[in-house]
């Protein structure tokens, strides 16, 4: 079983602050959160919304590493890529837990998240086995790299299409 399978088990029975608590462990454990600014002086501790709001621009952090290399902005770097991926795929396996309460900040997810669940989370694992893709498409070449490039961002755009609003 993994650690998603058991939040996902507990999370009915946790009240607001449980989830709150959770997504504030989460927000100092994770690596990928480091370089997110501190919020000075806050008494609360990060929201849900907050922390997958961050854990998104992570994402987006993560990518900018392999579309410069597709792009010819950078050299092509199969180690740069696998240290990127590693962020995505840790923050696929945190996001689904970050999607169950919707108070304290500004949303942008879409009601049909909730209402069609299943579809919404499993974006996530497809997120993480594009990400496992484009390392091993990075050490075969720039060509390989740049069509699992394209894969890998299609599955962001895809579920913004279905459940983030603009
Ligand atoms: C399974 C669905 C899903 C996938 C996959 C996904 N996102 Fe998102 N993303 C969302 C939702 C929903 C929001 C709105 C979050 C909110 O405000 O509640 C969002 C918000 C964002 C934001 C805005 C964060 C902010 O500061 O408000 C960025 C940037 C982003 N995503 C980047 C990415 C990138 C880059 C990828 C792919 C590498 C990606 N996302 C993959 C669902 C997804």
């Amino acid at each position: 079983m993994t650690t998603t399978d058991r939040s996902a088990r507990r999370g009915p029975r946790r009240g607001p602050r449980g989830r709150r608590g959770l997504a504030a462990i989460l927000a100092f454990a994770l690596p990928a959160l480091a370089a997110a600014p501190p919020s000075v002086g806050a008494e609360e501790p990060a929201s849900q919304v907050e922390t997958r709001q961050r854990l998104m621009v992570s994402l987006i952090r993560a990518a900018k590493v392999p579309r410069a290399m597709v792009a010819g902005e950078r050299p092509h770097d199969p180690a740069a890529v696998r240290e990127a991926m590693a962020q995505v795929i840790e923050a696929t396996r945190v996001l689904p837990m970050l999607f169950g309460d919707d108070a304290g900040a500004a949303s942008a997810t879409r009601a049909s998240a909730a209402s069609h669940r299943d579809d919404f989370l499993a974006g996530f694992p497809a997120l993480e086995r594009e990400a496992v893709a484009m390392v091993f498409a990075a050490e075969k070449g720039p060509e390989a790299l740049a069509f699992a490039y394209d894969e890998f961002i299609h599955v962001c755009d895809s579920c913004h299409e279905s459940f983030r609003q603009d």
